[in-house]
């Protein structure tokens, strides 16, 4: 365990920012992190997961801990399901292949998500019909101030949509060490209501899908649509899909009659930001070194040499024109440092 001063955190980000740390640390095993924070939990720190939901705008004035927690085990089992436990460092989707390569299932509709174990519950991420709270059993985290390891249930978590208690109440206060997820084993439960995965399905002529086929559609639809971060530098979707009232919907809807839009209950209409994105005339859009991705335009993209800044100001100013167009409010979903 090393600490190293003035790092580039250009590899740890997948939008590919160059920002310094001041000081770095690899963290590879639960004690070193325990000693690392018995000396610094109360400087300031800043916690690297996959680096995959953030925009570094500045250089970071803080010891920066990078989660590298290794493993995967099964922790207990019935005879249709499954308990597994991952280690916070490890990828997610290494960790979906991991699953199906022993025929669990439950987690293929999330398949190359990018980002770690550690960071997935943090804002439950989710595609395609399914959340990690649908899977997710537990969680273990360190509490910074005290190195206690504590261990949050599901209900503890709170979850939302892109929500949980770790980015809301305890904000900041605990390192998530490790996640317990249940799977099956058999009769697997698939979830293709997704227009999408149906038709992908359909062009292969697959009519019994497993879970692999699944998974395999779903990789080729978010490939089909979404930049690959080791090509392009971004953060997958940039906003969150805003939620609206029933009576804010029919005026949107008298406006513009083809919104499309997903009824969440009798009172909240979600709106497709990246359709709002689009009609406002961003998809696409190229400025320098940075941009809209041309394919989804929910993801604003980093061409090679763009700063944290341009990509944020650009990020504002699509709020404020869906704000005149549409007078809806879109909300970031990305991590602003
Ligand atoms: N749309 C457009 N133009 C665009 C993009 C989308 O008009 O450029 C409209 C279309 O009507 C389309 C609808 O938006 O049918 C929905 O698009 P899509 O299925 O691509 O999903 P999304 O709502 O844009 C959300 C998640 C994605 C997730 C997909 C699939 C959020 C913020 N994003 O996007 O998550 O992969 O659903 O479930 O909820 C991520 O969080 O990084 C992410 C990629």
């Amino acid at each position: 365990m090393t600490i190293i001063n003035n790092v580039s955190l250009k590899p740890f980000n997948t939008f590919g920012i160059a920002t310094n740390a001041q000081s770095y640390c690899d963290i590879g095993s639960i004690d070193e992190l325990s000693t690392v924070l018995k000396t610094y939990h109360s400087k300031p720190l800043f916690i690297l997961g996959g680096g995959s939901n953030m925009l570094l705008t500045k250089d970071i004035e803080a010891l920066v801990l990078h989660i590298n927690l290794k493993g995967i085990e099964v922790v207990s089992e019935t005879e249709n399901t499954v308990i597994v436990k991952a280690m916070a460092g490890e990828n997610w989707h290494n960790f979906v292949l991991w699953c199906l390569k022993h025929n669990y299932g439950g987690i293929e509709n999330l398949s190359l998500i990018p980002g770690n174990i550690g960071t997935a519950p943090i804002q439950n991420i989710g595609a395609y019909g399914v959340e990690l709270k649908d899977v997710f059993v537990s969680c273990e985290a360190l509490k910074i101030e005290d190195q206690s390891l504590q261990k949050f249930s599901k209900s503890d978590c709170n979850f939302g949509y892109r929500e949980s208690i770790f980015k809301q109440d305890v904000k900041g206060q605990y390192i998530i060490t490790s996640v317990n997820i249940e799977l099956s084993k058999a009769n697997h439960k698939l979830h293709m209501d997704y227009g999408v995965i149906r038709s992908e399905l359909e062009v292969n002529a697959i009519k019994e899908p497993t879970i692999q086929d699944i998974s395999n559609a779903v990789i080729s639809i978010r490939q089909s649509k979404l930049p690959d971060p080791k090509v392009i530098g971004n953060s997958g979707s940039f906003f969150k899909n805003p939620i609206i009232s029933a009576k804010e919907f029919v005026e949107l809807e008298r406006n513009f009659p083809n919104v499309p839009s997903y009824k969440i209950s009798d009172e909240a209409i979600k709106i497709p930001a990246g359709w709002l994105i689009e009609q406002a005339g961003f998809k696409g859009k190229r400025f320098k070194d940075y941009g809209v991705h041309n394919k989804q335009a929910l993801v604003l993209v980093n061409y090679g040499n763009a700063t944290g800044n341009e990509i944020l100001n650009l990020a504002q100013l699509i709020q404020s024109t869906i704000n005149r167009l549409f007078n809806i409010n879109i909300e970031m979903e990305v991590n602003i440092i």
